[in-house]
C-alpha cells in the first residue's frame, strides 16, 4: 500500500480569514519530465459536479493534461488519469460524489498503474480528506480549488514517490493567469472575472471552499475576451459567485458595470454574466444592461427566501421590500427583463408562514425560471449550528408546494411565446429525442426544433409553436 504524504490540509478557520494579501502570476505551466513520460499513450477523463466555476476549473486542468501529452478518453473507465471534480454545496450533491469514488476501485485494482485524483469543493472540507482518504484506498491525489494550477507537479510526485498526496491549502497566494485552457465548446464559453465569496450567507461553504473575493484584472479578462470574439464565438458569460463585487478590490472605481460595457463593445453576440446578489445591483448596472443590444436581458437574481426575518439570519442584507423595490427599478428600465432565481425552502426553524412569504414572492415576480432547494447544513457554517424544529417530511411538502406555485407563473411566459420567433443559439441534437435540435433564447428560454446537425453553434430563427413548462418546441424560419 501506497504511503501517505500529506501537503497540506484545510482549515475552517483559516479559511474564513481574509487578511491575507496574493499576486497575479503569468508564469507559463511546466511539465515535469515524469508525467512527460508517464502520459505516453495515455488518456484522461474530468468528471465535474456543481457550478460554473468547476466547468472552468476542467478546462484548465484539460489544458494541463494535454500539454503533458494525455488526450481525452471517451469514457471514464478506459481513462488512465480520472479526476472527480466535485461540488460541497448540498449533502445530496456529496453523496453522488462518493458513489462515483466508490466505482472507480476496480478499475484501480485491474491497472494500479492509472491515477485516481478527486479535488474541488468538497475536499477543501478536511472531514471529507479524513474519510476519503481511509475509505477509499485507491485515490491517489486530493488537491483543492487553490492549487489547480499545480496538478502537473502534484502528479510528478504521485508518480515519482509512489505515494498517496493530499496538498488543499485554506486559501489562495495567487490568481494564475496563462493557464492552458481546453474549452468545452467551440462556440460559448465561461470566463471567470472573479474568484471566491466574501458574502458569507449562513448556510453558504462557498466563502470556505473558494476563499476570499480576488478580481481579475480587467485587462486581462479583455484579452481573453477579445480572443474568443476573434475565434468566432458567440456567447461569453461573465462568471463571479458575485460579479457585482467586481473590482471592488482595486479601489479605483473599477466596477462590474464598467467591465460588462467593455465586454459588450468587443461586439460578442450574446453576454451573459452569473450571479448578481441583489443586495449590490446597482443603477449603472441596470442601465449597462439597458444600453447595449448585445446583453442578454436575462438576470439571474437569487432570492433565497421571501421572508424578511429569514433573510436576515441568512445574512443576505436585503429585505423582502428591497428585492421587490429592485425588481421594480429592473422592470421599468429594461423592458421585457426575464428574471431567474434560486430559492432554499427549509431553512432552520422556517415558519409556515415565512415560507408563504417566498410563495408570495414567486407570484410578485413572476420568474421566467428558477432553482429550488430544500436546505441541506454544511458543517462549519453558522446556519448549521441551529437547532432545527421543521421536519423533513414537512420541507418536503413545502417544497412540492413551492414547485406547484413556480409552474404557475412559469407556464404562462412559455404560453406568451407561442406564434412568435425568437433567436437560438443552438447547442445539438436534442437529449430526449435526437431527431431535433435544442439551444436557448437570449432570455434562457431551451427550445427544440428539427434542424440540420451544421447549425450547432450559430444563432438561427425559431418560431414557437408549443409551449411545455420547462421547453418549447418550435420550427426553423429561413429568413
Ligand atoms: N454565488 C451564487 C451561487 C451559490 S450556490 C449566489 O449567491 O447566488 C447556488 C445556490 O445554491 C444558492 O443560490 C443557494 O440557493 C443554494 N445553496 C447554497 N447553499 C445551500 C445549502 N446549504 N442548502 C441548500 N441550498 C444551498
Ligand atoms: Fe454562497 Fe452567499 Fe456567496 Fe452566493 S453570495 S456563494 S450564496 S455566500
Ligand atoms: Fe459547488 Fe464549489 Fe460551485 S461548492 S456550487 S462547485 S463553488
Amino acid at each position: 500500500m501506497a504511503k501517505i504524504l500529506v501537503e497540506s490540509t484545510p482549515d475552517l478557520s483559516k479559511a474564513r480569514d481574509r487578511r491575507m494579501t496574493f499576486a497575479y502570476n503569468y508564469d507559463e505551466i511546466v511539465i515535469p519530465q515524469s508525467v512527460l513520460e508517464y502520459a505516453k499513450g495515455r488518456t484522461y477523463f474530468i468528471h465535474t459536479s456543481g457550478c460554473q466555476a468547476n466547468y472552468v476549473d476542467e478546462e484548465n486542468m484539460s489544458g494541463m493534461l494535454e500539454k503533458a501529452g494525455l488526450t481525452k478518453a471517451s469514457e471514464i473507465e478506459k481513462a488512465d488519469v480520472i479526476i472527480l471534480n466535485t461540488c460541497a454545496v448540498r449533502e445530496n450533491a456529496e453523496q453522488k460524489v462518493f458513489g462515483q469514488i466508490g466505482n472507480l476501485k476496480a478499475i484501480k485494482q485491474a491497472d494500479k498503474t492509472k491515477l485516481i485524483a478527486v479535488c474541488g469543493c468538497m475536499v477543501q472540507q478536511k472531514h471529507i480528506i479524513d474519510f476519503v482518504l481511509d475509505k477509499y484506498k485507491h485515490v491517489d491525489l486530493i488537491f483543492g480549488t487553490h492549487n489547480i494550477q499545480e496538478l502537473p507537479q502534484m502528479m510528478a510526485e504521485v508518480i515519482e514517490k509512489n505515494v498517496r498526496l493530499v496538498n488543499v491549502k485554506s486559501s489562495s497566494e495567487e490568481i494564475k493567469e496563462n493557464l492552458p485552457n481546453k474549452r468545452l465548446s467551440s462556440y460559448k464559453a465561461f470566463v471567470n472575472i472573479a474568484y471566491g465569496c466574501d458574502k458569507f450567507c449562513t448556510y453558504c461553504i462557498v466563502p470556505y471552499t473558494r476563499g476570499k473575493e480576488r478580481s481579475r484584472k480587467m485587462e486581462d479578462i479583455l484579452k481573453e475576451c477579445l480572443d474568443l470574439k476573434n475565434k468566432g464565438y458567440k456567447e461569453i458569460t461573465l462568471l463571479g459567485q458575485n460579479v457585482n463585487s467586481y473590482g471592488k478590490d482595486f479601489k479605483d472605481g473599477t466596477t462590474f458595470a464598467k467591465l460588462l460595457g467593455k465586454v459588450a463593445e468587443l461586439g460578442i453576440p450574446r453576454v451573459r454574466f452569473l450571479t448578481s446578489h441583489p443586495w449590490d445591483f446597482s443603477i449603472e448596472l441596470i442601465d449597462t444592461i439597458a444600453k447595449y443590444d448585445n446583453i442578454c436581458k436575462y438576470i439571474h437574481l437569487p432570492v433565497q427566501s421571501g421572508s424578511t426575518e429569514v433573510l436576515k439570519l441568512m445574512n443576505r442584507k436585503y429585505t423582502a421590500e428591497t428585492y421587490k423595490e429592485l425588481v421594480d427599478t429592473i422592470r421599468k428600465r429594461i423592458p421585457g427583463v426575464a428574471l431567474s432565481t434560486d430559492i432554499i425552502v427549509g431553512f432552520p426553524n422556517e415558519t409556515y408562514e415565512q415560507f408563504l412569504e417566498t410563495v408570495e414572492m414567486v407570484k410578485y415576480v413572476k420568474y421566467e425560471s428558477a432553482f429550488t432547494f430544500i436546505y441541506s447544513p454544511r458543517k462549519g457554517t453558522p446556519a448549521a449550528a441551529i437547532e432545527d424544529n421543521v421536519t423533513p417530511k414537512e420541507k418536503s411538502k413545502r417544497f412540492q408546494e413551492l414547485v406547484k406555485e413556480l409552474e404557475k407563473v412559469i407556464k404562462p411566459s412559455s404560453d406568451a411565446m407561442i406564434g412568435k420567433t425568437y433567436d437560438v443559439l443552438v447547442d445539438g441534437p436534442s437529449e430526449k429525442n435526437p431527431e431535433f435540435l435544442s439551444g436557448y433564447t437570449e432570455k434562457n428560454k431551451l427550445v427544440h426544433f428539427k434542424g440540420d446537425i451544421s447549425l450547432v453553434g450559430e444563432i438561427v430563427k425559431v418560431k414557437i409553436n408549443e409551449s411545455h413548462l420547462y421547453s418549447l418546441i418550435g420550427e426553423l424560419v429561413n429568413e
